[in-house]
């Protein structure tokens, strides 16, 4: 057999990763002239595995923050570009790239990786779980009535060129109020934001302004469909809301209720805690359409990972064991205080017990331990133990990653 090689690329071989992991994903040729910010950022990070001179797998990693409870931010190696092309699946190769991806963030001291799946079975083994759930919703527009008069402040539809502007400095200074959420760096806007905006695309930006005239929230859609027997049959998907007050948020879905010649409203990637069906008068109106996973977390360094988060207001103490895929464990004492968190390793008998996947599930609020201990993921000491652990995890917003990456 071949041997296979695990190494970052340099800018000579952008294209042929790119290539590589376009036909992995089995999708056509990028199209030639778009931005490739993302595509050459961070070439460093990237882990490509070459057979015999050819690329036969992509993965790489960017550098990003991580919200965590309580506003925090940790530094995350946000996985992505992850293919094996056709001819060379199921061999390991995903595997050997994941080692060396963690190796590298282990280096970097990044204490967690996170991604977003195109598939929900691959990357439990390697240590991930589902920290933060997606939803997906979608309502009949002429069957959507709002319950109170939403209060709003200046609404403004922008093209692509302000959005580009506007729209990354309002979600980053949003992005630290809710667990779960990631940065978007510069790099990223551009070729994964932005170039999906064509000129033959009905996408448009409406941006929020306060009284001062500041942004304070957004949202992002597009229009597909045509008409059918003289009726618009056409469709409006919201693919980015963000507000910084549960007002603007109203406002910002009032105004896409709003849209005339949509015959039905979509929103994706949203928080699980959504509150739309609270703000209209029949809330079984607003179907859901999935609930998904979102970001996966994989705990790389559980220590550091708990001691950065903080805890619900009250103080308590558990100590948690925790397995690593290579069958490494730590048994971490986690110490909860109105402002301070600490954790420390420990030799005490564990309290709960659970793999990193798990850990990765319920380390943001997510997901409750005693859900995890129903399927069979988490073992504890008893109920009780179950119940003091939810408390002192549990945070508010829901745990939630509005990007993709
Ligand atoms: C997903 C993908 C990268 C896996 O690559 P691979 O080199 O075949 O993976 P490996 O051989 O290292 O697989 C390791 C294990 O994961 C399992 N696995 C891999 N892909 C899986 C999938 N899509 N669903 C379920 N299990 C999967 C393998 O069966 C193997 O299990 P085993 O150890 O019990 O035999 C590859 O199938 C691919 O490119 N898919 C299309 C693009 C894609 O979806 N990428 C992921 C983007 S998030």
């Amino acid at each position: 057999m071949v041997p296979l090689e695990i190494r970052p690329v340099g800018a000579a071989e952008v294209d042929d990763f790119r290539r590589a992991d376009l036909r992995g994903f089995g999708v056509a040729p990028a199209a030639p002239g778009g931005p490739r910010t993302w595509t050459e950022a961070e070439l460093d990070r990237t882990r490509a595995a070459i057979e015999d001179g050819e690329i036969v797998g992509t993965s790489r990693a960017y550098s990003f923050e991580l919200t965590l409870p309580g506003g925090g931010v940790v530094p995350a190696a946000a996985v992505s570009w992850v293919a094996v092309i056709p001819t060379h699946r199921r061999r390991g190769v995903l595997t050997r790239m994941i080692e060396a991806l963690h190796a590298d963030a282990r280096a970097r001291e990044e204490p967690v990786a996170v991604l977003t799946a195109s598939e929900g079975a691959i990357y439990g083994r390697f240590g991930y779980g589902v920290a933060a759930w997606r939803l997906g919703v979608e309502a009949d527009r002429a069957r959507v009535r709002f319950r109170d008069e939403v209060r709003a402040g200046r609404l403004r539809m922008i093209d692509a060129a302000e959005a580009a502007e506007v729209l990354p400095a309002v979600y980053d200074r949003l992005r630290r109020a809710r667990a779960g959420a990631v940065s978007r760096p510069a790099t990223w806007w551009p070729e994964e934001y932005f170039a999906r905006v064509r000129t033959d695309q009905a996408v448009f930006f409406v941006v929020h302004e306060d009284t001062s005239g500041a942004a304070d929230g957004f949202v992002a859609y597009e229009i597909t469909g045509g008409w059918d027997g003289g009726l618009p049959d056409r469709r409006l998907r919201v693919f980015d809301l963000q507000a910084a007050a549960p007002g603007v948020r109203a406002a910002l879905w009032r105004y896409v209720f709003g849209v005339d010649l949509v015959a039905s409203v979509a929103g994706d990637d949203l928080p699980v805690d959504e509150p739309l069906r609270h703000l209209v008068t029949d809330p079984r109106r607003v179907r859901v359409r999935y609930v998904n996973d979102g970001l996966w977390l994989a705990p790389l360094d559980p220590r550091a990972l708990l001691a950065a988060r903080r805890y619900a207001p009250r103080a308590d103490r558990l100590v948690v064991e925790v397995h690593q895929p290579d069958g490494a464990r730590a048994r971490l004492a986690v110490e909860g205080e109105d402002r301070d968190a600490a954790c420390v390793p420990t030799t005490e008998e564990a309290d709960l017990s659970c793999s990193a996947a798990a850990l990765g599930a319920v380390a943001l609020g997510g997901n409750r331990w005693s859900e995890l201990a129903q399927a069979g993921t988490v073992a504890a000491r008893d109920g009780r133990t179950l119940a003091r652990a939810d408390a002192m995890f549990a945070s508010s917003p829901a745990a939630a990653s509005t990007s993709w990456f």
